[in-house]
């Protein structure tokens, strides 16, 4: 029987292998993942990303490019839990001339160095909740509220997975531990922490939804 790993073990075991998960992972959203994250960065002369479990840079090197190609000027930061998925993007983006900046390995579910405190006018959060069980959330949310300033946005997905994925990291079969979330916990959930949703858009594939992607801002509380 395939073994379960939790996310620090089970990505940096599956590290050398999530590159070649990418186009499966593109072919869920990421269509309305880089027009979302267009339109967020069109209100901003300045652009401050955080790009929370950043994975082996999937998403990042993209993201810069787009903001690369309106002049604005921007940082980025980026984290995850496993040293092995960070150690994989911190090389690609060094390959794509991107020069580095803040990548740390860290948890999304504590609390940041009060630098961070409502410094991000952006923030991405790609295949992670599905990562966070339902008592993580609140938490999670808690921590964007923390992170995110008052005109920023949110951008995330939510995959519906009853079932873990089998994964094949080499020879051998593994699972990595995940959650499904229902649309409506999620919205019940972004209501709560004071949050509202800017633009939502769901994903079907053969009349099954495969993904929901949220753009949110704070609301002033
Ligand atoms: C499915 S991958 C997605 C990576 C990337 N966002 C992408 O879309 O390709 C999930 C990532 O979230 C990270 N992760 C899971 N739980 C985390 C947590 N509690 N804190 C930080 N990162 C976490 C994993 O290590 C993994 O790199």
């Amino acid at each position: 029987m395939a073994r379960m790993y939790d996310s620090e073990e089970g990505y940096d075991l599956y590290s050398p292998y999530y590159k070649g998960d990418h186009f499966f992972l593109d072919s869920f959203d990421w269509e309305i993942v880089i027009d979302f994250f267009k339109q967020s960065i069109e209100g901003h002369s300045h652009i401050d990303l955080m790009v929370l479990g950043c994975g082996d840079g999937r998403e990042i090197k993209r993201f810069i490019k787009a903001i690369s190609k309106t002049g604005k000027s921007y940082t980025f930061h980026g984290m995850d839990i496993s040293e092995k998925m960070i150690q994989l993007m911190k090389k690609s983006i060094k390959k794509e001339g991107i020069p580095l900046q803040n990548i740390v390995k860290a948890n999304v579910l504590d609390r940041f160095d009060e630098q961070y405190r409502e410094r991000f006018n952006l923030i991405t959060g790609l295949f992670l909740i599905v990562h966070l069980s339902a008592t993580q959330i609140d938490p999670f949310f808690d921590n964007i509220r923390y992170l995110l300033n008052e005109k920023g946005f949110f951008i995330f997905n939510n995959i519906p997975q009853k079932d873990l994925p089998l994964l094949r990291a080499g020879k051998h079969e593994m699972r990595i531990l995940s959650h499904h979330h229902e649309d409506s916990v999620i919205e019940k959930k972004l209501y709560e922490h004071g949050f509202s949703i800017k633009i939502k858009r769901e994903s079907f594939e053969q009349g099954i939804k495969i993904s929901t992607v949220y753009c949110i801002q704070k609301e002033i509380l």
